[in-house]
């Protein structure tokens, strides 16, 4: 038998990226979608990080309309869990929060260049409508490894030796991640339109009296 036991594993510098599904979503997307299309008539939208396709301005959080109002308390859950997971005793009650949220539609070759959320703690981003696509990477999204002054060799299925992580979304997921973490978008090879929801939050101490 051997003595040499394992104390603690410290996971260090990892960039945890949570991966949420909503259930029963279908009814929740198609009015996020009348609304985005709504909006989407009335405004030019900005140019982010959008290679083509329309980006709403970030008045997200801000917004009345009853499916937008409906996925917001879905994401501030979602931060308060993500939240707990990194840091189980942080006290939401001395801290408001801030968030800036807009909407993301692509049509065939729109993507998002690589970028990151400066200024922010978590970001995240909810698939209202994910399309198929002709190419297997259609619309995927790939986070770039945040240790960009080194190379390591890798380990075989170990996502912490890899250099990227590619995922494909579908509709109903919610993805939340550090605002640090680098990504960006492949294009949309459909026909159809890949319409998100995007946000950026972060935590201001709330004044004492
Ligand atoms: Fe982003």
């Amino acid at each position: 038998m051997s003595n040499l036991n394992l104390k603690a594993v410290q996971p260090l510098f990892y960039s945890p990226l949570s991966i949420f599904e909503l259930e029963d979503a279908e009814a929740l997307n198609a009015q996020l979608l009348a609304e985005a299309s709504v909006r989407r008539d009335a405004s030019p939208g900005l140019s982010r990080s959008n290679w083509a396709g329309w980006h709403s301005e970030d008045d997200f959080f801000e917004r009345t309309e009853p499916g937008s109002l409906a996925l917001r308390n879905h994401i501030v859950q979602a931060v308060r869990a993500c939240t707990k997971n990194v840091s189980p005793n942080f006290d939401f009650s001395a801290y408001g929060i801030q968030a800036e949220g807009w909407i993301n539609v692509l049509g065939r070759g729109g993507l998002n260049t690589p970028h990151d959320h400066p200024a922010w703690v978590w970001s995240g981003c909810y698939y209202v409508s994910v399309p198929e696509g002709d190419k297997e990477l259609s619309g995927n999204i790939e986070f770039f490894d945040t240790r960009t002054n080194v190379r390591t060799l890798t380990v075989d299925g170990a996502a912490c030796f890899a250099s990227k992580f590619v995922m494909k979304p579908k509709a109903g997921m919610l993805l939340m991640f550090p605002s640090y973490l680098r990504h960006w978008v492949y294009p949309n090879d459909s026909d159809e339109d890949r319409v998100t929801v995007a946000f950026n939050v972060r935590f201001v101490r709330s004044v004492q009296s």
